[in-house]
């Protein structure tokens, strides 16, 4: 195995930006850019052996910069949304930055994604990135210091650690953001894709994607992916969740089944499955549902909707407004932990 650095662009302040480049000797190849931790791209071959990337996302430093709905990236210190920016800590209000309709705080107003962040290789198969929040930055409270190491194993499996520690109590739940095509290519959508989701109940929303507080049961409703099921089976059903979304936006309670990925997706065409494992207690669903053809992609490809799919591992959206969700608050100097790993198969 190896990792390779390399240029891969410039900031407008200059700032260079690199590419780590990971291979393993099954021809698996992690691509991670220093701009947002970004997974760049991950080469996985077929089940004729073609060699493609399945993840979606840019070319160069230009599309990122321009045209970003978060490809790859890492989010943080607070994944998805926060209701009204602001939730109290120590009897204290927080008001974060309102970046969703001036109302929400979405993805930390993309502080952590939109950094360049430090990176060293580590040994012949890992990347650790790392990268300090100043006290106060998107309103959150503390200095952070965060790291997230990328690692290929040679049983093909993409290893992501997160590790944080804040000076002041704050909220810590981070995420990537990866959107997956396992057919290779962003030309057709993921609606044929099959997934199976180890989650029987999921958190509805309102209409600024703030979950009401149910947990409600996927049972008898497009929410069902405990059997697999394809992604588009039921996306253009009438569910008022699913018409609000303009397709699946939400958020899963994972039941962490005991040696059972939390997630499995299969692309039946080119054979490629992808599993997802997690520590944590929820993953959004997210069909790449406000892409509609005006950003280009990779390869001049046009992103059009559901051209990926995200499996966003993560605490549930707006814990800090949920006494009842498991909690996320991390006292000064309190070391928060996280791994979720995606393996690669093919049939
Ligand atoms: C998350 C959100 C979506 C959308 C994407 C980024 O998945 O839940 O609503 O904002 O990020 O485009």
């Amino acid at each position: 195995m190896s990792v390779n650095v390399s240029f891969f662009g410039n900031m407008p302040d200059g700032k260079e930006v690199r590419l780590f480049t990971i291979k393993n000797s099954n021809g698996i190849i992690l691509q991670v850019i220093t701009l947002g931790a970004t997974l760049q791209a991950l080469y996985t071959p077929d089940k004729y052996g073609r060699v493609n990337d399945i993840t979606v996302g840019f070319d160069s430093l230009y599309g990122h910069l321009n045209f970003t709905d978060y490809q790859g990236k890492v989010v943080g210190r607070y994944a998805n949304r926060i209701a009204n920016g602001s939730f109290m800590m120590n009897g204290k209000k927080v008001q974060l930055t309102q970046n969703e309709k001036g109302k929400t705080c979405l993805h930390s107003a993309g502080e952590f994604s939109n950094a360049v962040w430090d990176a060293e290789p580590v040994g012949d198969n890992a990347v650790v990135l790392s990268y300090t929040s100043p006290d106060g930055a998107s309103g959150f409270d503390g200095k952070m210091d965060a790291k997230v190491k990328y690692t290929l194993t040679e049983d093909n499996k993409v290893e992501i650690e997160y590790s944080a520690v804040s000076d002041k109590d704050t909220v810590i739940n981070f995420t990537n953001h990866t959107y997956f095509n396992l057919s290779g290519s962003a030309m057709s959508d993921v609606l044929g894709h099959v997934l199976k989701l180890n989650a029987k109940k999921f958190t509805p929303t309102d209409e600024d994607s703030i979950p009401t507080g149910q947990l409600r049961s996927v049972f008898n409703t497009p929410f069902d992916f405990t059997n697999p099921t394809s992604i588009g089976k039921r996306i253009h059903d009438r569910d008022a969740q699913l018409v609000m979304c303009r397709g699946y936006d939400h958020n899963f309670c994972l039941d962490h089944v005991d040696g059972e990925a939390d997630a499995v997706v299969y692309e039946p065409v080119s054979g490629r499955q992808l599993k997802v494992y997690t520590d944590l207690p929820g993953v959004q669903l997210y069909t790449g549902n406000f892409l509609d053809g005006t950003i280009i992609g990779k390869g001049g490809i046009p992103l059009i909707q559901h051209a990926g799919f995200c499996l966003e591992t993560q605490y549930y959206p707006d814990t800090p407004n949920h006494p009842d969700f498991p909690q996320c608050t991390f006292k000064a100097g309190e070391e928060y932990k996280s791994k979720t790993t995606f393996e690669i198969n093919v049939f």
